[in-house]
C-alpha cells in the first residue's frame, strides 16, 4: 500500500493533507523520514507520525469491479484471485461479502467486518442483487412469470424466492434475486432450458457498481453506501 493512502486510512486525512504532513517531514517509516507518498508500506513497517506509531484501525469496505478469470477466494491453484487486484495491508483480515464465479464480472464487496457481510450473505436478510445476463437462446414469453413464481433448481428442495426479470433485448435480461445459492443465476436459466453466456453483477442492495471504475479497479465505499446495508 502507498504511504499517502496509509496516512489517509490511519489518520482520517485527505490525500492532500497527507502530502502536506509528508512534506513537513512529520512521517517516518522504520525510523527513516519519508517525504514521498508513493513509498510502499507493508504490514512489517513501523510508520510514525510526529513520533507516534500509527496503524490502520477502522473496518474497511471495498467495492471491486471484478474482471473475468479471477476467483473470489484467498488462494486458488490455477486462477488468479481477486485479492491480487487490491493494494492493501492486512489482507488476511479481508473477505468477500458474496462471491462471483470465475467467469462472472462486476460488483464484488470486500470487507473485514463480519457482521456487515453477514447482512449481505445471510439468507435471512434477503439482500437484493441485480445481474445483467446474456443468454444463448432468446427469452421466452413466460420467463417473467416463471421467475416471479419461483424456479425449481436441480438438487434443491423448494422453489427459488420470487425474482424480478426485466427483458432488455432478445437475449439480454436484468435479473434481481434475493438469495445467493451456488451458481444460482446459471442454474435458474438452466432449469428453463436456456444457458447463460455471460453474467455481470451490477448491484448489491443499494450499492451500485461505480461507472468510474475500470475492470480490475476498486475504491472504498462511502459512509452512505456502508450504512445502506444496515437499513434494509
Ligand atoms: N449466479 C451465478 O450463477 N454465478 C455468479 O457468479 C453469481 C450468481
Amino acid at each position: 500500500m502507498r504511504l499517502d493512502k496509509f496516512l489517509c486510512d490511519s489518520l482520517g486525512v485527505t490525500r492532500r493533507e497527507a502530502t502536506i504532513l509528508l512534506r513537513k517531514g512529520e512521517v517516518t517509516v522504520n525510523g527513516e523520514k519519508k517525504k514521498s507518498g508513493s513509498v510502499k508500506v507493508t504490514e512489517q513497517c513501523c510508520v510514525e507520525w510526529q513520533e507516534r506509531e500509527i496503524t490502520v484501525t477502522g473496518p474497511r469496505y471495498i467495492m471491486l469491479y471484478k474482471p473475468e478469470g479471477f476467483v473470489c477466494s484467498h488462494e486458488d491453484g490455477s486462477n488468479q484471485t481477486a485479492f491480487e487486484l487490491l493494494d492493501e495491508i492486512k489482507m488476511d483480515a479481508l473477505h468477500f461479502a458474496g462471491r462471483l464465479d470465475v467467469d462472472t464480472t462486476g460488483l464484488v464487496l470486500i470487507t473485514d467486518d463480519g457482521q456487515w457481510s453477514h447482512r449481505i450473505t445471510s439468507p435471512k436478510h434477503k439482500c437484493e442483487k441485480t445481474y445483467r445476463v446474456w443468454l444463448d437462446e432468446p427469452v421466452e414469453e413466460d420467463y417473467v412469470e416463471k421467475f416471479k413464481e419461483g424456479i425449481q433448481l436441480r438438487s434443491e428442495k423448494g422453489l427459488t424466492l420470487p425474482a424480478h426479470l426485466e427483458v432488455r433485448a432478445e437475449k439480454e435480461v436484468l435479473l434481481t434475486i434475493h438469495e445467493g445459492k451456488y451458481h444460482q443465476v446459471k442454474r435458474m436459466f438452466a432449469a428453463l432450458g436456456n444457458k447463460v453466456e455471460a453474467l455481470h453483477r451490477e448491484r448489491i442492495g443499494d450499492i451500485i457498481l461505480d461507472e468510474e471504475l475500470e475492470l480490475g479497479e476498486y475504491r472504498y465505499l462511502t459512509e452512505e453506501e456502508v450504512n445502506s446495508i444496515w437499513q434494509k
